[in-house]
């Protein structure tokens, strides 16, 4: 009982640090803290501890999270992936000084020897290595997965503070890895700018960096400002024995390694000393740092001590505890979210944290504000994670005024006046008026056009609420109604926070934007745009998985509650939602106008599961010709969707490598003795990324 108890909160965690590391490294916009993330991955590391048989080589707890811009299976791929010569590692965290003294203990137990330290600032932005080649940046390469990350070169050339050329005396091959972040000041001025024009603000500077980082385009890099600071060189020692002392040279060479946010510590108390100091002085930096990195500074102890799967024996982190202020309670306001749940907001008396003004924050839910037993006026302990929204983790009730009242959850919908209701074994409230409550109708709207959906960038939630307000666009099928005479001249006054104003105003120019926008949506293949109807409990891949098993919307919709529970990742309460949500008339006619406007509403015939798993449904060709392939390896995809699509683009798979064959298709890990035979015989070689090329996928 015990056993099988454990197997599954084992397999609950992987899946949810797996959900976390996305949002994170891929999305950069994570849902929790980075404390919550180890609280979870600790009680991971734990379990599977305790119970052996359960462990697994891709567990969380033994890979680093991937920043790859494209997860397998994701949409095409942005960037060319590269090899690092040697894999970027995480570090482990340790959060008090009782965990220092353990790190310290460790280290010294394997020496034999007494050891000094570095201490470093522990930047929060992304990492990159960097290789400079006779002195000149010839590659920057992100994280990705710890062994394989994007080839983000021409971006990273835009920083202004990673010299393009070395000077003195470098070394003629160098590879050096550091932090690419954005400092306070740019991040709250590019926060403004997109709030400005209805853009999502990004989270946390870390999020901005990682964001801009990740764009296609390395004008507008050069527009965020970035900045770096470098940290580590990998592989043998390039002269002396010391960290610190190859870090002295790399700023001789022009490279930001500043020696004032480092330090030698010959001594444990010397690191608590530094770690004191940054935790005072930190909110003076102009840039993000969540905690303090203690590295052995000999090299040769460093190799003694050598590296886990996933982390260097010889350093470690030390976690800032979360930022956390105290303020008084002045209000609760209730919001409506897109399917109508509530969610309790905080009005508080404006207070500084961790370099915002906090006004507003997340109550979640009423249960959480019942075990808050948060009443007006309290003051309460406010606290920063991930979010943009911080959140309440505390209530001084010894300090309580004893006339203060409790909050009242509201019974009615403060959008629509619905009475609210509350399903079984779920903690929000809904207003169940999902066909007339404004900001379920808006939110469902603005979700249909997001990015990962239907991708009408033309359109933001500004332009959406000036669409519904006029009447014009009350449910998705009406966006492909709109005529330019109706958009013309439309105008509105929005009021941002602290009176900010601004007026969005539809000339012609944003007129054909939004029109064309509209109309290249009708390619946006039908996994897509099931997501984007915004059935409750159905993300990108429930989406994808349905929209692989049943091919087209017609035979989703026939689908009985048996014949849904048969798809992958479909368990009851996703089927109950689908069948639902295909029931209502007023989704049918919306379902209608999308089919009647020429939106996908199938997978094209013929197509296989495999176009589905690179998000990208593509005609069938005869591109390759007939050529015979042999694939060997491990990649982005399973090897069978491989094969298929080899098929489906007129290629021939063949099982082993002789002289008539065509190309070898090589991921990682592929069999020396396949690597030696190909090139024996002078068959290509080639890459997932070349294959892709190649085919268009
Ligand atoms: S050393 C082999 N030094 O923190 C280990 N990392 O949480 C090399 N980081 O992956 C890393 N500041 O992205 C090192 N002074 C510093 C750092 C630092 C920030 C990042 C780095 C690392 C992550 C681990």
């Amino acid at each position: 009982m015990l056993r099988e108890l454990s197997r599954q909160r084992i397999e609950d965690l992987r899946r949810q640090l797996e959900y976390h590391n996305q949002r994170y490294y891929v999305r950069s916009s994570p849902e929790i803290s980075d404390h919550q993330f180890d609280a979870l991955m600790k009680e991971l590391e734990q379990l599977e501890a305790e119970w052996p048989e359960f462990a697994r080589a891709d567990s969380p707890t033994r890979r680093v999270g991937s920043d790859l811009a494209t997860p397998p299976g994701q949409g095409s791929q942005s960037f060319v992936q590269v090899a690092h010569r040697y894999p970027m590692l995480s570090l482990g965290n340790t959060y008090s000084e009782e965990e220092i003294r353990d790190f310290a203990q460790r280290v010294e137990r394997v020496l034999q020897a007494p050891c000094r330290y570095v201490c470093e600032l522990k930047y929060d932005g992304v990492s990159v290595s960097l290789t400079y080649t006779r002195g000149e940046l010839v590659q920057a390469v992100t994280r990705g997965d710890g062994t394989r990350g994007d080839d983000v070169t021409a971006n990273v050339r835009t920083i202004r503070n990673i010299p393009h050329r070395l000077h003195g005396n470098f070394p003629p091959e160098l590879e050096i890895r550091g932090e690419v972040l954005m400092s306070r000041k740019v991040f709250d001025a590019l926060n403004a700018r997109r709030e400005d024009v209805g853009e999502a603000p990004f989270a946390n500077p870390r999020n901005a960096a990682s964001g801009s980082l990740k764009l296609q385009n390395p004008e507008e890099v050069a527009q965020r400002h970035l900045d770096a600071y470098l940290y580590y060189l990998p592989g043998p020692g390039l002269f002396g024995d010391s960290h610190h002392e190859q870090l002295m040279r790399a700023a001789s060479w022009g490279l930001p390694v500043p020696e004032r946010y480092r330090k030698i510590c010959p001594s444990l108390e010397d690191v608590f000393a530094f770690i004191a100091h940054w935790a005072r002085e930190r909110r003076d930096l102009p840039f993000d740092i969540d905690g303090i990195v203690i590295k052995v500074d000999s090299l040769s102890q460093q190799q003694q001590l050598g590296f886990t799967a996933k982390t260097p024996r010889w350093a470690i982190a030390y976690k800032f505890p979360a930022e956390q202020a105290r303020t008084r309670l002045l209000s609760v306001s209730y919001q409506v979210g897109r399917t109508g749940a509530i969610t309790p907001v905080a009005n508080l008396e404006p207070v500084p944290l961790g370099g915002t003004v906090v006004k507003r924050a997340s109550l979640h839910n009423a249960d959480q504000m019942a075990l808050l037993d948060v009443h007006l006026n309290d003051i309460v302990l406010v606290e920063k994670g991930g979010e943009i929204i911080p959140k309440i983790t505390g209530v001084l009730s010894e300090v309580r005024r004893p006339d203060a009242a409790l909050p009242e959850f509201p019974k009615v919908c403060p959008e629509c006046g619905t009475t609210l209701v509350r399903q079984e074994e779920e903690a929000a409230w809904y207003c169940p008026n999902d066909s007339g409550c404004p900001p379920q109708i808006k939110g469902r709207i603005v979700h249909f056009i997001g990015r990962r959906a239907m991708n009408i960038d033309s359109l933001g939630e500004g332009k959406v609420e000036l669409l519904f307000d006029k009447g014009l666009v009350h449910q998705p099928g009406d966006l492909y109604r709109l005529r330019y005479e109706d958009l013309l001249g439309l105008e509105k006054i929005l009021e941002g926070e602290e009176g900010r104003v601004r007026k969005i105003g539809f000339r012609e120019k944003t007129v054909e934007n939004i029109l064309a926008g509209i109309r290249t949506s009708l390619n946006i293949p039908f996994d897509r745009v099931l997501f984007a109807l915004g059935i409750r409990y159905v993300g990108e891949t429930t989406a994808r998985k349905l929209a692989a098993h049943f091919r087209s919307l017609d035979a989703l919709q026939a689908a009985s509650f048996e014949e849904l529970l048969c798809v992958d990742e479909v368990g009851e309460r996703i089927a109950r939602s689908v069948l639902h949500f295909m029931e209502q008339p007023r989704n049918q006619q919306m379902m209608g106008m999308l089919r009647d406007a020429g939106v996908q509403m199938a997978l094209p015939s013929g197509d296989s599961e495999a176009m589905i798993a690179y998000g990208k449904p593509v005609p069938r060709s005869n591109v390759l010709g007939g050529s015979s392939f042999v694939v060997s390896g491990v990649f982005t995809i399973p090897r069978d969707d491989l094969k298929a699509l080899i098929e489906w683009f007129g290629g021939r798979n063949t099982g082993s490598i002789s002289a008539s064959t065509g190309y070898v298709l090589a991921g990682d890990k592929m069999g020396p003795e396949k690597f030696k035979k190909a090139q024996s015989l002078n068959i290509p070689i080639i890459s997932e990324q070349e294959f892709r090329d190649m085919t268009g996928v």
